[in-house]
């Protein structure tokens, strides 16, 4: 399928098919599993050229004529990783993507690739404390300066951290997660845009802009649509769909993807075969799966907001009417996804009492699976964050983070009513 007629086709057909060609197995209408490390040349010459085109770029072989598509080894790349990456590239409208073993794995090549000692680099908070211990420890041994932003969705907020980042070494990189985990805090990615342009003018490079785009996923946020450079997805997540495999893709241009192909070439990062076999069997249930989530997600964000016992619930289409932050959301988002986060009056003991009600639901960090999960940030997924910083970004000791799945809604209303029973 051409490039421009797959343009065409909506993203829930691009999930289903885009990226393999029967042809190219036998007639197999799904993809087989390429279990090999090396793969085997026709001839010393043609070996000679795909290193050729791999390493420098070739594309005419050195006896002439273009050198065919192959591969050499599979730590460089495999078939099934490229039919993944393929669909990865159709699903957020990139040129390319590069596929990786895990989000973190995707997020840390982001950091290495982009920064370098002496650099700075903004990003938002809350944000997923894997990439906040990353900035603050590695990347801040590594000699880079780290500044932090609080509201994304104020101008003011935005131009302030990037001129306290620019007094500290050049600003590279903005890191930006929106819809935030867990508070489901928005980013104005457009906006980040326009201040990455202004300092352009200040500095000798226009600081790229990468966007996490877990939490909604590559069909209710398209990132780089709104001015991001890089849309960074944890496939673990909602790609992958049924909490069974690690995964992560970095999308954008060719120019940036290749550097990024080649720092995991360096470190070993890229996704094995079977996963990506997963990946490309789970993404053809990600329209209907995701349809199913929002709207159970829906159900139980009512209902928990209705009851007195909770002081908060951060579903985004509960954002108010009239606030920036609602505006960023109708701007950049298709809709409110299905993991939030509720807050009950009390503290920990309100809350470890309503997790212990748990039947049903299963109590453990990760979201985006068929099956619902429920965690306490605070304890968990956001431990090493210190306390008050946590506070400060909306996590509170009562914070509860659900990530709805697809079992019926009565179920999952009832789950809830129990646990609320107990607070
Ligand atoms: C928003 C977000 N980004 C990145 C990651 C990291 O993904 P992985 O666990 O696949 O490394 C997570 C994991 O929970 C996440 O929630």
């Amino acid at each position: 399928m051409s490039d421009s007629a797959s343009r065409a086709l909506h993203p829930a057909t691009l999930a289903v098919g885009h990226g393999y060609d029967p042809a190219s197995a036998w007639g197999a209408a799904k993809p087989p599993i390429v279990l090999t490390s090396t793969f085997v040349y026709p001839s010393a010459q043609a070996a000679k050229d795909f290193h050729r085109a791999f390493f420098d770029g070739a594309t005419e072989g050195e006896k002439g004529g273009p050198i065919p598509d192959g591969f050499i080894y599979a730590r460089l790349g495999h078939p099934n990783l490229t039919m993944v990456e393929a669909r990865m590239a159709a699903l957020d409208q990139a040129e390319d993507t590069a596929g990786f073993n895990s989000g973190m794995a995707a997020i840390s090549s982001v950091a290495l690739a982009n920064l370098k000692p002496g650099d700075s680099v903004v990003h938002s908070r809350p944000i997923y404390s894997g990439t906040d211990n990353l900035l603050s420890t590695l990347m801040t041994r590594l000699g880079v300066h780290v500044e932090v932003l609080l509201d994304g969705c104020n101008p003011l907020a935005v131009r302030t951290a990037a001129r306290a980042a620019q007094e500290r070494g050049p600003l590279a990189l903005f890191m930006l997660e929106t819809p935030a985990n867990p508070t489901a805090a928005m980013v104005d990615i457009a906006l980040a845009r326009t201040v990455a342009e202004e300092v352009a003018g200040q500095q000798d490079q226009r600081p790229l802009i990468s966007v996490d785009n877990t939490f909604l996923g590559p069909l209710l946020q398209a990132p780089l649509a709104h001015g991001a450079d890089l849309s960074v997805t944890a496939l673990t997540k909602y790609c992958g769909g049924h909490s069974d495999l690690l995964a992560g893709s970095v999308s954008g241009s060719v120019e940036h993807i290749a550097k990024l192909k080649s720092l995991r070439t360096i470190v070993g990062s890229h996704m094995d075969p079977f996963t990506a076999w997963l990946l490309l069997r789970s993404l053809e249930s990600l329209d209907v799966r995701t349809t199913r989530a929002c709207a159970n997600a829906q159900a139980v964000a009512e209902y928990l907001a209705r009851d007195p016992k909770v002081a908060e619930v951060t579903w985004l289409g509960f954002l108010p009417e009239g606030s920036a932050s609602r505006a960023v959301y109708e701007r950049q988002c298709a809709g409110a996804g299905s993991t939030f986060s509720f807050t009950l009056r009390g503290g920990e003991a309100e809350a470890f009492r309503f997790l212990d009600q748990m039947r049903l639901l299963k109590v453990a960090v990760s979201l985006g699976g068929s099956e619902t999960l429920i965690c306490h940030p605070a304890t968990t997924t956001h431990y090493s964050i210190p306390r008050a910083l946590q506070a400060a970004a909306g996590i509170g000791e009562g914070t509860l983070r659900l990530s709805v799945g697809l079992e019926h809604p009565d179920d999952l209303i009832a789950e809830m009513a129990r646990g609320l029973a107990a607070v």
